[in-house]
C-alpha cells in the first residue's frame, strides 16, 4: 500500500482531508446499509434537530501502524459504549455495537494509505459521529438519524506534544451542569467549553481546568481531557458526574494498577493541589500532558509541578503508547488488529 504523501513527523491536531467516510441513516425505524462516500460534505435537512436542539454526539480514537505493518484501532468496545449512552442521554437512536465496529474498521481500511507509518509519533484519528437528521421545529427527538465516520491523520494534540504544560483554573464558568449532560460527549457541552478554553488560550494556557460547577470546591477536568494527579504511590483521579469518562484515563488507571501504585476515584479538592508530586491531564489526543503549573485565574494562587515530566507519568505514558503501537504484548485484550 503505498502512502500518502505527507510530512508525517510534523503533523499537527488538525484535519486534513482523506479519501473517504462512511455513512449510515436509521430511517423508519431500522438503520439502513453503511454507505461509502468520497464527499467531505453532508446533505442535511435545515430543520435537522442537530442543527436547533444540539442533537449531535461523537466519539474520538485513534488507529496505529505497528511496527509489523498491522493497524491497531485501541479500545473501540469503549467508545461503542460511550456513543450508546451519549446518544440515550439526548434521546437519539443509539448505533448498535457491531455497526459501529464494521463503521470504523471500513474508514480506517478505506484510508490505509492515511495511516501515518511507525515511529513517526502520529496516528489516524477517527471521529465517529451521530446527528438527528430528521426535521422538526418543536423541540422533540428527530424521527431519523445519521450516523457517520471519518478519520484524518494527526499528530500531538498540544503543541508542546510530551511536554509540560500550564492549565488554568477559571470559575467565572461551567462546563456542564452537575446533574446535566457532562458525562456524554456531546456537542453542547464543548460549545460551552469554547470561551473559556479560548481565553486559556490567549493568557498562555493549554486548557481550562474547570472545577464542580455547584460548590467549586473539587476537580472536574482540564478541557478536553481528565485530569489526575500522583502522590505517596497513588493514582488520585476525580470522580464525579459532570465529566466525560475517558477511556485513556480507565486505560491509566489499569496500567498504575498493574505498576503497584494504589488508584483512588474520588472528589479532589482543590486544596489537595500542592499536595501532588506530578500531574497529568489525559485523553486520546494527548494520551498524557503533563502539567508543569496550575494558575487559578480568580484567586491568583499558583502551583508548579516542575518543568520536566515526572516519573510515574512518564512510564504510564511509554506503556500506554506501547501497547497501542503493537511493541508491548495487550495483556488486557485492548488492542483490535486489522
Ligand atoms: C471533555 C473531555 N474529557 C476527557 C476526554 C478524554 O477522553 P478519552 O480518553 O476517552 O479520549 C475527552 C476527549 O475525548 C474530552 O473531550
Amino acid at each position: 500500500m503505498e502512502k500518502a504523501n505527507l510530512d508525517w513527523s510534523n503533523l499537527s491536531f488538525a484535519y486534513k482531508d482523506t479519501d473517504y467516510n462512511v455513512r449510515c441513516y436509521h430511517r423508519n425505524g431500522e438503520w439502513g446499509e453503511l454507505e461509502v462516500s468520497s464527499s467531505n460534505t453532508i446533505n442535511l435537512h435545515m430543520a435537522a434537530t442537530a442543527l436547533h436542539y444540539g442533537q449531535e454526539a461523537f466519539e474520538g480514537m485513534k488507529a496505529f501502524m505497528g511496527k509489523d505493518g498491522k493497524i491497531r484501532i485501541f479500545r473501540w468496545e469503549e467508545n461503542a459504549r460511550r456513543l450508546i449512552n451519549s446518544a440515550k442521554g439526548i434521546m437519539m437512536e443509539p448505533v448498535p455495537e457491531e455497526l459501529f465496529k464494521s463503521a470504523i474498521i471500513k474508514a480506517v481500511q478505506l484510508n490505509e494509505k492515511y495511516v501515518p507509518p511507525y515511529g513517526t509519533g502520529a496516528s489516524l484519528y477517527i471521529r465517529p459521529l451521530l446527528i438527528g437528521s430528521g426535521p422538526r421545529v418543536g423541540v422533540k427527538p428527530a424521527d431519523e438519524y445519521l450516523f457517520m465516520v471519518f478519520v484524518t491523520p494527526v499528530g500531538p494534540y498540544f503543541k508542546e506534544g510530551f511536554n509540560p504544560v500550564k492549565i488554568q483554573i477559571a470559575r467565572d464558568v461551567d462546563r456542564a451542569a452537575p446533574q446535566g449532560t457532562g458525562r456524554y460527549k456531546v456537542g453542547g457541552n464543548y460549545a460551552a467549553s469554547l470561551g473559556s478554553g479560548v481565553r486559556a488560550h490567549d493568557e498562555g494556557f493549554a486548557a481550562c481546568l474547570y472545577l464542580d460547577a455547584k460548590e467549586k470546591k473539587y476537580i472536574d477536568e482540564a478541557g478536553p481531557a481528565n485530569f489526575f494527579g500522583i502522590k505517596e504511590n497513588t493514582y488520585v483521579t476525580p470522580k464525579s458526574d459532570s465529566i466525560l469518562p475517558s477511556i485513556t484515563n480507565k486505560s491509566l488507571q489499569q496500567l498504575a494498577k498493574d505498576m503497584g501504585l494504589k488508584v483512588e476515584q474520588r472528589p479532589v479538592p482543590v486544596e489537595e493541589l500542592p499536595t501532588f508530586d506530578e500531574v497529568g491531564a489525559c485523553g486520546t489526543a494527548a494520551v498524557i500532558s503533563p502539567v508543569k503549573e496550575i494558575q487559578d485565574r480568580d484567586t491568583g494562587d499558583v502551583y508548579n509541578y516542575g518543568d520536566k515530566p515526572g516519573t510515574i507519568s512518564t512510564k504510564l505514558y511509554h506503556k500506554l503508547q506501547a501497547i497501542q503501537n503493537g511493541d508491548e504484548e495487550d495483556q488486557h485484550g485492548w488492542v483490535l488488529t486489522i
